[in-house]
């Protein structure tokens, strides 16, 4: 496995022509790194699942450079998901529509909807750009995470991870720190109002502002199965507490204004509910790394962000 730091535009083509030939190549997105493989090729796709340890009835996003792209993927596209896809592509957000016959099984988990999303993030981009040269239609990609654990929000993280598992021929790209930090919004577009089955930085508010209809975000609601969003996702090792009094020696998660009770760690001091989202998963990966039994977070409050924060930080003290 190579890992290639700050990609030039020649690595990057080099990147692209790997995954045209069914390798994996890990890259940065703005919400936490993928997984990527050629979403055409099954070999290529199955090998996702293994490197992850990810049960196969868990559909993948395909990630696409442009809204050119949405139709070669979905049909019966509803007019909102197109004004959704204008406004916020590309962006931190994850549309789910009726599959084209591209989209496999082995893509969708036997569904027959897909998700679909534009990444902004330039190194991301321009993979997807070189990859469509070479005659790719898109790059599927989970979380660059072994199923179950935290999403890794910096290319260290990814390789400390996953590189027992990738061959020789996989790729790396280290592209720094992912601006966003939280997995995208996911949204079920396949009925007559938008729905939120996972919140992130595309938040309810901005959604129903968008498409002037209202957004449900109970996901109990949907038909669709949303596998990700089983309870006990996205934890650490740690054990993860929430709004109790630390104890000496666990580590804390708090926004910088809370102090640090005695004899407790540090784990991030977030300034801001987007420094919040941004440090979070760091943060929790640092807890492990010290070997901490216990980390104590202080829930950030408020709406749009705070509520995506706090869902992530539920699911990872789920027990
Ligand atoms: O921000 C993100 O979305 C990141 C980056 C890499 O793009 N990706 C990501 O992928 O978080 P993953 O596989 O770790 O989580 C995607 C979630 C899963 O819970 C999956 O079940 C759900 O999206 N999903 C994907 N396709 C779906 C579909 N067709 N129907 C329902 N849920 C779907
Ligand atoms: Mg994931």
């Amino acid at each position: 496995m190579e890992i290639i730091s700050n990609p030039t535009q020649n690595e990057i083509k080099r990147a692209a022509k790997a995954l045209k030939d069914g390798h994996l190549v890990a890259f940065p997105t703005e919400t936490v790194y993928g997984l990527g493989a050629d979403a055409t090729n099954e070999k290529a796709v199955s090998r996702i699942y293994s490197v992850k340890g990810r049960p196969t009835d868990h559909p993948l996003i395909v990630h696409i450079s442009s809204i050119n792209l949405l139709e070669k993927w979905a049909i019966d596209i509803p007019d909102y998901a197109i004004k959704l896809a204008n406004e916020f592509w590309p962006g931190p957000m994850t549309l789910i529509l009726k599959k084209s016959v591209l989209a496999n099984d082995y893509i969708t988990g036997g569904q027959s909807n897909v998700g679909l999303r534009v990444p902004a993030q330039p190194i991301a981009l321009a993979l997807l750009a070189e990859f469509e040269k070479n005659g790719g239609f898109g790059i599927a990609a989970p979380s660059a995470n072994r199923f179950g654990a935290v999403s890794p929000t910096n290319a260290a993280d990814v390789s400390e991870e996953l590189s027992k598992y990738l061959n020789r021929s996989d790729t790396i790209i280290d592209g720094g720190r992912c601006s966003v930090g939280l997995e995208s919004t996911i949204i079920d577009c396949t009925r007559s109002a938008p729905m939120i089955l996972r919140p992130g930085a595309i938040t309810e508010e901005m959604i129903n502002y968008s498409t002037g209809i209202g957004g449900a975000k109970n996901i109990e609601k949907s038909h669709i199965s949303v596998p990700g969003s089983l309870e006990s996702h996205y934890s650490p090792k740690a054990l993860v507490l929430i709004g109790i009094s630390p104890r000496q020696g666990d580590g804390f998660i708090a926004m910088s204004e809370i102090p640090t009770p005695h004899g407790v760690i540090r784990l991030s001091s977030p300034n801001s509910i987007e420094q919040y989202a941004k440090d979070l998963y760091r943060a929790l990966r640092l807890g492990d790394k010290k070997g901490l039994e216990r980390i104590n977070v202080a829930l950030p409050e408020g709406p749009g962000l705070a509520q995506a924060i706090r869902d992530r930080i539920y699911k990872a003290a789920f027990r």
